[in-house]
C-alpha cells in the first residue's frame, strides 16, 4: 500500500534543507496596527493579519497565539525565539532582510500623511522638512523620513518625534504638539477616523507586507507561502477584504 505523506502541518515533515515544522507558533503582532493587527478591549488579537493566520491554522491544523510586542523591539525578539513569525503589516525591507526572512508578497501600501482638519500644513511643507512629523519608532514611515528628509539637510532632526505607537503621535497631533503624523495609508486612515483631522497626501513607497520567519526555519518559509498562497486562492480572502475595508 502506498503511505500517504502527511500535510506540511504535521509535526515531524521534514524537508531537504529545512528544520522541522511544529503543531504550535507564537504569532508576534502589533498591538495598534488597524485594520491589520490589533488587540481589542478584551485583550483579543483582532484584524486581517490575525484572520488570514487563524485561517491558516484551522486549514493546515496547527495552533497559533498572537502575542503582542512594541514594534521596533519585534524583529530583535523573532531572533531571540519568543515568538515565531511577525505577521503584523511588516513591510519587506532590504535592511530586515539582512536580518530575517520574508514570505511572498500579500499587500501593498504607501505612506499618508495626516494633519489637523484646521490646519494649513501642505504635503509640500512636510517635504519641505518645514513640519514636525511624527512617526512609530521603527517602522518605515521613520525609516523614510531619515533617508528622504534628515539626511538629505531637508529637514533638522529635531523635527521628527517618535512614538512607540501611532495611536500616541496622533495624540500628539490633535493637541498641537506635532504638525504631522507619516504612516501606512489603511492604518492611519483608520486611527484618524471620527477625529478632527485629514489626510492631505501620500508619499508612493509602494511597500510589501510579508511574514518574517527567522532565517533557520525554511521549512516554516515554505510552509506559510503554500498557505498565503491557499488563502489568496480561496474565496475567503474577498470576505476578508470586505470585513476590514481593504481595497
Ligand atoms: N509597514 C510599516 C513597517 O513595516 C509599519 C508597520 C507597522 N505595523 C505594525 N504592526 N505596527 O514598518
Amino acid at each position: 500500500a502506498v503511505l500517504a505523506v502527511a500535510g506540511a502541518g504535521c509535526t515531524g515533515t521534514t524537508q531537504a534543507g529545512g528544520d522541522e515544522l511544529k503543531d504550535s507558533y507564537i504569532v508576534g503582532i502589533d498591538g495598534s496596527y488597524a485594520p491589520f493587527s490589533y488587540v481589542d478591549k478584551d485583550g483579543n488579537a483582532q484584524g486581517f493579519d490575525v484572520d488570514s493566520m487563524r485561517w491558516i491554522a484551522e486549514k493546515k491544523g496547527i495552533n497559533v497565539t498572537f502575542k503582542a510586542i512594541d514594534w521596533d523591539a519585534i524583529i530583535p525578539s523573532l531572533q531571540a525565539g519568543k515568538i515565531d513569525m511577525v505577521y503584523a503589516g511588516m513591510t519587506i525591507t532590504p535592511e530586515r532582510l539582512e536580518a530575517v526572512n520574508f514570505s511572498n508578497p500579500y499587500w501593498t501600501v504607501n505612506q499618508d500623511v495626516a494633519v489637523r482638519e484646521d490646519s494649513n500644513v501642505t504635503l509640500d511643507d512636510v517635504l519641505a522638512g518645514k513640519a514636525v512629523l511624527g512617526a512609530q519608532r521603527g517602522c518605515t514611515a521613520a525609516t523614510w523620513i531619515e533617508k528622504n528628509l534628515i539626511e538629505t539637510g531637508k529637514m533638522p532632526a529635531a523635527n521628527l518625534k517618535l512614538y512607540v505607537d501611532t495611536p500616541a503621535a496622533v495624540s500628539d497631533l490633535e493637541i498641537g504638539r506635532i504638525d504631522a503624523v507619516m504612516y501606512d495609508d489603511l492604518s492611519l486612515g483608520s486611527y484618524i477616523e471620527g477625529k478632527p483631522l485629514k489626510i492631505i497626501g501620500s508619499v508612493e513607497t509602494k511597500e510589501q507586507f510579508g511574514v518574517a520567519i527567522r532565517k533557520e526555519d525554511t521549512a516554516l518559509l515554505e510552509f506559510m507561502n503554500e498557505a498565503l498562497a491557499e488563502l489568496q486562492a480561496d474565496p475567503y480572502w474577498e470576505e476578508l477584504k470586505e470585513k476590514y475595508n481593504l481595497n
